[in-house]
């Protein structure tokens, strides 16, 4: 019944894995329905055209975790349970840009592109993973196993940069996002969040409840004056259950 199935969650849709898919790696998977984004460079965890951000709820730090992965790396039924964000999903046309995508435009940080769904997925990771924001360090590390043949890094590290912490209050949004509900640290968005004492435990189960509060990100408005908020994909509730 419902609870023994496989699922995972991609970009907020949930999907149920069948059996006999062993051979398959994630990449493979996306990339066979249609989420072309995600690249093939080189197939072996060398150059980060294929990276996704995976989520899963971790019970101990009684939050949800991010990390940005090797989709060519992992196998597919490696992230049963839990959600998978990938370029698609963090901003495209119709549903506009992410102010990272805005970044690297406006910087000229993709020319032939093929690498540039790796980088964006490497800074959306770490952005989504900071309470704080990132110090430059900290972005540049985050973009190690990225390769980039065409642009020489440089435009892509400005691009990047201006989400780092910077003394002019940059960030002014994330204290006024944080703190209304105390130190609680949501554990539907990780963040400090204004949804009070809920815990997991709170969840009611129809999954829809997590948290009283929307997710507001923050919207790095400075990149082009518009605001992203309200857009970003929360990790889903059915899967804090489990
Ligand atoms: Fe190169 Fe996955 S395709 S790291
Ligand atoms: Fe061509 Fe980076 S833009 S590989």
């Amino acid at each position: 019944e419902e609870s023994k199935e496989a699922i995972l969650y991609v970009n907020g849709v949930r999907k149920v894995l069948p059996d006999g898919l062993a051979h398959l790696t994630l990449l493979e998977y996306l990339r066979d329905f249609g989420l072309t984004g995600t690249k093939l460079g080189c197939g072996e965890g060398g150059c980060g055209a294929c990276t996704v951000m995976i989520s899963h709820y971790d019970r101990k730090l009684k939050k949800c975790v991010h990390y940005a992965v090797n989709a060519c790396l992992a196998p597919l039924y490696s992230v049963e349970g839990m959600h998978v964000i990938t370029v698609e999903g963090v901003g495209n046309h119709k549903r506009g840009l992410h102010p990272i995508q805005k970044s690297l435009e406006r910087y000229h940080g993709s020319q032939c592109g093929f690498c540039t769904p790796g980088f964006i997925m490497s800074l959306y990771a770490l952005l989504r993973s900071s309470q704080t924001p990132p110090t430059e360090e900290q972005i540049e590390e985050s973009l190690a196993g990225n390769l980039c043949r065409c642009t020489g890094y440089r435009p892509i590290v400005d691009a990047f940069r201006v989400f780092a912490k910077t003394d002019d209050a940059l960030y002014a949004d994330i204290s006024s996002l944080s703190l209304q509900g105390g130190e609680f640290v949501c554990p539907s968005t990780g963040k400090p969040c204004s949804c009070g004492s809920k815990t997991v435990n709170d969840i009611d189960t129809n999954g829809q409840s997590i948290c009283s509060a929307t997710y507001k990100p923050v919207s790095y408005s400075e990149v082009d004056g518009s605001t992203y908020t309200d857009k970003e994909l929360i990790f889903p509730p059915e899967l804090l259950l489990r």
